[in-house]
């Protein structure tokens, strides 16, 4: 398929005076060939490259006198668009291991990680009204209301470093509210990860779980040892992580997930989570790795008439 490209502001075949509309990558080049008569314009913005060619033949018979008849014709004649950043939810039961596989996801794929409950444990540590008020739910494991847990969702994932590189979002949304309302600002992932693990599995994980407070680095004592005695000494362990109330959490799992989970089934993908932690990522490596393939593959890189 061929494009034809008419620039009613050229009344010759030199590119140049095309520059001032065009990105600053723009570039150019012609033939030296007397018989050929032919110019290469290529420009790209963030996301997209085109190249135009310029052919004396398609410029000698206009198909009849108007004003872009004697304009000279640019043929494309290679189209690649950048694919999309990638846009991934992750999903799970309490201690399904949703934090473990974002630090590995985040390492390799360089996604922005937006874990609610971070933001929350976020808000709670800085002593704000917000923080205030959803730890009262936090400690009974409870879901922290929509007008405190939906915005502060969105202004992370507003963020240009989100916008650039792609998300990975953790533990949102938990009911349909939350997922119509980032439907809503627009937010649409392209995968919904869930983690499925077995429900004593759980809360062998909640209970042993310890956090590094210098690096953010999760650890389980007896799963994921710290490496050395000086990390081991500072490590912490979160307010909500006792067998009590990891029931409560998992009560309000239940009473959520299926809600959560009908609203993304076409895009889900079901990990077992009870493998090692570098069992379960091989199989979301392996998704996303797919999922990038076909994203180039459509971004068509297109060729049409090719010189
Ligand atoms: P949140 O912090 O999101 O807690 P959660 O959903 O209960 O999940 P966790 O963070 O406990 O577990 P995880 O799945 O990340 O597991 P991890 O990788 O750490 O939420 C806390 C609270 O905030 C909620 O209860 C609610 O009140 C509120 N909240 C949050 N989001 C909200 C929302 N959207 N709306 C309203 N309220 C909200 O792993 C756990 C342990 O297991 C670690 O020790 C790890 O080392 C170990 N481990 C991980 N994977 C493996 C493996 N494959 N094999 C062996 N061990 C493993």
């Amino acid at each position: 398929m061929a494009c034809i490209v008419n620039f009613s502001a050229i009344t010759q075949p030199k590119p140049q005076p095309c520059f001032a509309s065009l990105p600053a990558s723009t570039s150019s080049h012609r033939s030296n060939s007397p018989k050929l008569q032919t110019s290469y314009l290529s420009f790209a913005s963030n996301n997209s490259r085109i190249s135009l060619r310029y052919d004396r033949t398609l410029a000698v018979s206009p198909p009849r006198e108007t004003l872009l008849s004697k304009a000279p014709n640019f043929m494309i004649v290679a189209a690649a668009k950048k694919p999309e950043p990638l846009k991934i939810m992750i999903s799970g039961a309490p201690a399904s291991g949703k934090g473990t596989q974002c630090e590995l996801i985040t390492q390799k794929y360089g996604l922005v990680h937006v874990a609610a409950g971070d933001l929350l444990r976020a808000e709670v540590a800085a002593g704000s009204e917000n923080g205030r008020r959803a730890k009262q739910f936090m400690e009974k494991g409870q879901l922290v209301p929509d007008e405190i847990v939906v915005m502060m969702v969105k202004e992370r994932l507003l963020r240009p470093d989100a916008h650039k590189n792609g998300w990975l979002l953790d533990g949102y949304p938990r009911s349909s509210s939350q997922a119509t309302a980032l439907k809503e600002f627009g937010f649409e992932p392209d995968l919904f990860i869930l983690l499925d693990v077995a429900e004593d599995t759980l809360v062998e994980r909640v209970v042993g779980r310890r956090l590094d407070p210098v690096t953010g680095k999760i650890y389980h004592l007896k799963y994921s040892p710290p490496e050395t005695e000086e990390i081991a000494a500072r490590l912490t362990q979160r307010f909500d992580d006792t067998e009590e109330k990891v029931k409560l959490r998992l009560c309000t799992h239940h009473q959520n997930v299926e809600a959560v989970l009908s609203m993304y089934k076409d895009i889900t993908v079901k990990v077992n989570g009870n493998l090692s932690k570098n069992d379960v990522f091989a199989k979301i490596d392996s998704v996303l790795d797919e999922l990038l393939e076909q994203r180039k593959a459509g971004s068509g890189y297109l060729e049409a008439n090719k010189a």
